[in-house]
């Protein structure tokens, strides 16, 4: 029986949805990865909260390895995490969901691989399709089905954070190609790459980004929006998990992964 995980991001610390709930700990490599499993409709799934108890890990000090390592002893396959993103985009407005396609990262001070060369060798992964195309196309049927405004692509840019950006910076990352700023899809993503796992981002626009915005940002406003959006999540979540199940056309487990 496949596993499928989600991620739980900012204002998604919630595993009710899910039956026969037990709380996991694995022990890795890396440090300890704290989740729960349990089962949805016939599947089972574990559920991750990645800023932990009572959010009290900020983005920059994600223990991002122990997490995906966690994961993949425990059989997962495929992971669905979700993020609260800005948006740089004027289509993408706050309450839309957006499954990104690819990403740019900006991070500066994160352990972003398990190939640092030893018994893990020197391994350069492919990242053509960073984001899973089979799970982007089951979350994009999801939103249609419970008739959700979404976008299927998008670029996200990962930032270091925690602070916000300034405006100058989004106007540079929107030069780019950039449509979503946030904190967390990266290293995540690419561990995830790296072992061979099928991996996609539930972003949901939050606010829009630093001088897009007409106004100051805050975490407040971060969070108000989530919990206004919080039951579409769900609903999201839940539609997508039958849809995501089986193999898809996606080249994610064709790589080499040093866990078995
Ligand atoms: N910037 C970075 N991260 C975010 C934002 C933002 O504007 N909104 C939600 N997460």
């Amino acid at each position: 029986m496949e596993k499928i995980a989600i991620i739980g991001g900012t204002g998604v610390y919630d595993p009710s949805i899910l039956g026969d709930v037990k709380e996991v700990g694995v022990s890795t490599p890396y440090g300890m990865m704290n989740a729960v499993t349990g089962n949805y409709q016939g599947f089972d799934v574990v559920f991750m909260n990645r800023h932990g108890k009572g959010h009290s890990v900020p983005p920059h000090m994600i223990n991002y390895r122990a997490n995906i390592w966690g994961l993949k002893e425990l059989g997962v396959t495929k992971i669905m995490a979700t993020a609260a993103v800005g948006s740089l985009n004027l289509d993408m407005a706050p309450g839309h969901f957006v499954f990104p396609d690819q990403y740019l990262e900006f991070t500066k001070a994160r352990q972003c691989t398990f190939f640092d060369g030893g018994d893990m060798g020197v391994v350069h992964t492919d990242m053509t399709e960073p984001y899973c195309p089979h799970l982007r196309k089951g979350l994009t049927q999801a939103a249609s089905a419970i008739a959700h405004q979404a976008h299927d692509g998008g670029v996200y840019v990962c930032t270091e954070g925690p602070r916000f950006e300034t405006p100058a910076e989004i106007k540079m990352y929107r030069h780019m190609g950039g449509d979503l700023v946030g904190m967390t899809s990266f290293p995540e993503v690419a561990l995830a790459r790296e072992v061979g796992m099928c991996y996609a981002t539930i972003a949901m626009v939050t606010n829009y980004a630093a001088g897009v915005s007409p106004t100051h940002l805050t975490h407040e406003e971060v969070l108000e929006v989530m919990a206004e959006n919080s039951a579409t999540i769900k609903s999201l979540l839940l539609a997508a998990i039958p849809l995501i199940a089986g193999n898809g056309d996606c080249q994610c487990r064709g790589t080499a992964g040093p866990v078995k």
